[in-house]
């Protein structure tokens, strides 16, 4: 059985594939065509063990215009709260003829464990801090669409690296297609040897966005410290955020990106997210066509 499981898995093959295929969803979507037959003979469940909106309603519109049977799963009102292992849950799901796992779960590691277990095609949707291949490929996905190939880009994630699977599959994602990648953040959000996945660190955000053509922009995951990592969240915002007058500071037009969700006001302010700079609901837009796409190329698998 073929998985989605990481970035850290595929080749620059599976993701030209990848946008290719997404390519031709995203035409289907936009002359009208809001579902095609292309997955009437599979059946998807999408479980989740941590919120999501963007992931969640992307995963399941993909599913629905692909024509799929889906059925929905959240942890919070299920057998999990009485004490059922992932293991158990997920047999029970598939005992019911499903072909399809599309999983977020607060643990790293949860997909690959599972893909482990159960006989079923399974698509990481953010596995703990550790990836989130999906959001990886529609960032890429969109970066090409707006500058063209990935491959000669400067880019720099800003924020949280530590633990954010968001930037971690897309430094995979972007160092397979050639780009250069920077990250900045404050030094305790930042992994020790982060250099040993070919980025460079840079603490100086306006050093860093004077250098970019794109500059992603990540929330501080506070639910996933145990402490506070930084003073206090206005010196965060001070020293990381990004405003409409630090944008004018520089010499060229960059590109701003958010995976979502944002905290307005603290890594980026409104003037900015909502300008034409940013390409962020270009993202959310994308999704659907590149989860399409991931989705039609495991079920070619199944078949
Ligand atoms: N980008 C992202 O994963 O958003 P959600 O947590 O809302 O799915």
């Amino acid at each position: 059985v073929n998985h989605l499981l990481g970035i850290k898995y595929l080749n620059k093959k599976d993701i030209s594939l990848i946008f290719e295929t997404a390519d031709h969803f995203k035409e289907v979507i936009n002359r009208s065509i809001k579902k095609v037959p292309t997955l009437r003979d599979i059946t998807i469940a999408n479980i989740f063990f941590e919120n999501s909106t963007r992931t969640k309603l992307s995963f399941e519109l993909a599913e629905k215009r692909l024509s799929a049977d889906v059925v929905n799963f959240s942890a919070g009102q299920s057998s999990v709260k009485k004490g059922e292992t992932l293991i158990d849950t997920v047999n029970n799901i598939l005992s019911m003829k499903v072909d399809m796992v599309v999983m977020r779960h607060p643990n790293p590691g949860a997909g690959i464990f599972l893909s482990k277990h159960v006989k079923a095609a399974i698509v990481n949707a953010g596995d703990g801090a550790h990836e989130h291949p999906t959001q990886a490929l529609l960032d890429s996905y969109s970066i090409r669409e707006k500058l063209g190939d990935v491959g000669d880009k400067n880019v720099v994630i800003v924020g949280d690296i530590l633990h954010s699977r968001v930037a971690l599959s897309n430094i995979f994602a972007l160092k397979l297609q050639g780009a250069n990648v920077k990250v900045c953040g404050p030094r305790t959000l930042i992994p020790k040897h982060i250099e040993s996945l070919g980025v460079e660190v840079e603490t100086n955000l306006k050093k860093a966005l004077e250098w970019c053509d794109v500059a992603n922009m990540l929330r501080v995951q506070n639910e996933r410290m145990d402490i506070s990592y930084f003073p206090s969240t206005r010196e965060y915002t001070q020293q990381f955020g990004v405003n409409k007058q630090l944008l004018n500071s520089l010499d060229k037009q960059i590109v701003i990106m958010h995976p979502g969700p944002i905290n307005r006001g603290v890594e980026i302010t409104s003037d900015v997210a909502d300008s034409d700079q940013s390409i962020i609901l270009h993202q959310v837009e994308n999704g659907v066509a590149v989860r399409m796409a991931v989705l039609y190329l495991l079920a070619s698998k199944i078949k």
